[in-house]
């Protein structure tokens, strides 16, 4: 891979914020590395074809409900209508969940609520309350939260699909006391939400029993896959973000992704190149990095959704299958001060997903430079954005120069729209790259033996501590 210009090849449409530019993974001129173009309109298309066919198998069958979120209105008019009981009455929302049931909440905040992301949108009405994500059971952070809290004052949104996950159960049970001491036993319910699992679940039927007011995760949406159901629209559409607008960017997307056609699906290209440049050239390192703050979380919540997703010990078939690329989270520009050294001179086990945002609300302009300080006169005239813009376009080159592959996911804007199709796009993909290696992007049978071991150290009948040494062995300095 030398010497040749990153250039577009686009996958996109008219109306649509997002295009996916894989130049820079193929192998345009003779003498460079990387994918032969023809192979995408040759084994590579067909390998997409038969993942996209099984992908819409298991849709057909009803296990790929997160793709039929964008098109269900009636839950979605309803989730906008209980968030808006709660404005005016709370200052504060505290989603308590953790993985899919806190990480899509926590990206659509920080990708839409401009300036403080913990501040919820104002506008007519009042503001909106502000946006807690709290998807940990460290007391310091639980407790410094509450403590800035005024109980009066806020709303607990408990999220959990199985409702049984012991950390949120457990910050549950914190905050109900909290809440049973400040508002009252009587008033404890008017501050709380449990979104799960339909029919199912300790969290289901302790609402029931309690009175507690809920809103459904549909019983075939998984955890990572449910930030357009109730999971991250209610705690948005609290915050006062535009979650129609979010719904109708991913349907955009879902529409762009029902084609079988390699090249003209955006998702099929992203899981198939990166799919390629793991099990073909051993890029087993995947990259997630937005050129956005705005975008950090996303990339933490694509971490979870690639690493839950592939990482398998069985395939389909029931024999081992051992998939799954690492995926890593990182920031630009700010990371071409920390990691782009690795990516450029370390073991080429890599390939990077850029993410970029082209227009900025505010592109703010660089100051002129001082005239004892001639070596910052060149950025002087032009903005940050456009420097930001400037410093990828020079990262992406820099790493295609080393021989190091990249593809760049490029939204023209960042808005609620163009969050939606962001957010599909990689969930789509991450179902086409389960099925061209071979494994269910759905399950997650990995982390059960850890949470089987927490029953057992927390002393719960059935359940079996893991054999743990003696306190004072020798093995420790
Ligand atoms: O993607 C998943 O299924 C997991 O990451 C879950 O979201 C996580 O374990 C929390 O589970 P639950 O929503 O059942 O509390």
């Amino acid at each position: 891979m030398r010497g040749a210009p990153a250039v577009s090849v686009v996958a996109g449409t008219r109306m649509s914020a997002l295009t996916v530019d894989y130049r820079n993974l193929l192998a345009i001129d003779e003498d460079e590395d990387g994918v032969d173009p023809e192979r995408l309109t040759g084994d590579l298309r067909s390998r997409f074809r038969v993942a996209h066919r099984d992908v819409e198998r298991a849709r057909r069958s009803g296990s790929m409900g997160f793709l039929d979120l964008p098109r269900a209105a009636q839950p979605a008019a309803h989730i906008r209508r209980v968030a808006a009981g709660l404005r005016g009455r709370f200052d504060d929302f505290v989603v308590l969940g953790i993985g899919g049931s806190a990480l899509g909440t926590r990206t659509l905040r920080d990708a839409l609520a401009a300036g403080d992301p913990n501040r919820g949108a104002s506008g007519a009405g009042g503001p909106h309350p502000r946006l807690h994500v709290a998807d940990n059971i460290d007391p310091h952070s639980i407790g410094t939260l509450l403590d800035r809290l005024d109980m009066r004052r806020t709303f607990f949104n408990v999220v959990s699909k199985s409702g049984s996950t012991t950390e949120t159960l457990a910050q549950y049970l914190v905050v109900a006391e909290r809440l049973a001491r400040e508002v009252g036993p009587d008033r404890t319910r008017e501050h709380l939400l449990f979104t799960t699992d339909p029919e199912r679940g300790p969290l289901r039927a302790l609402a029931e029993a309690a009175g507690i007011p809920t809103l459904p995760v549909p019983g075939n949406v998984g955890g990572r896959f449910s930030v357009l159901s109730a999971v991250g629209l209610f705690p948005a559409a609290a915050a006062g973000l535009d979650v129609t607008a979010v719904l109708r960017g991913a349907g955009r997307m879902e529409r762009r992704c029902r084609t079988d056609e390699l090249t003209r699906n955006p998702a099929g290209v992203v899981a198939t190149l990166l799919y390629r440049a793991d099990v073909e050239c051993g890029q087993r390192v995947h990259v997630f990095m937005p050129y956005c703050d705005r975008l950090r979380s996303f990339a933490l919540w694509v971490q979870q959704l690639w690493g839950e997703s592939l990482g398998k010990a069985a395939g389909l078939d029931g024999g081992p299958a051992g998939t799954g690329p690492t995926p890593l989270p990182a920031a630009g520009a700010t990371d071409q001060h920390s990691l782009l050294q690795l990516f450029m001179e370390g073991p080429a086990d890599k390939v990077v997903c850029f993410v970029t945002v082209g227009a900025a609300d505010d592109p703010l302009p660089i100051g002129k430079a001082p005239a004892s300080l001639p070596a910052l006169e060149f950025p002087e005239g032009h903005t940050l954005n456009h420097l930001i813009a400037v410093e990828y376009a020079a990262t992406a080159a820099a790493l295609r120069m080393a021989g190091r592959p990249n593809l760049t996911v490029r939204l023209a804007r960042l808005d609620a729209e163009a969050l939606g199709e962001l957010i599909l796009l990689f969930q789509a993909a991450t179902v086409y790259a389960g099925y061209l290696y071979g494994v269910d992007p759905l399950t997650q049978p990995g982390v059960e033996l850890g949470k089987r071991y927490v029953h057992g150290l927390l002393g719960r009948p059935g359940y079996h501590p893991p054999r743990m040494e003696e306190a004072n062995h020798p093995w420790q300095v």
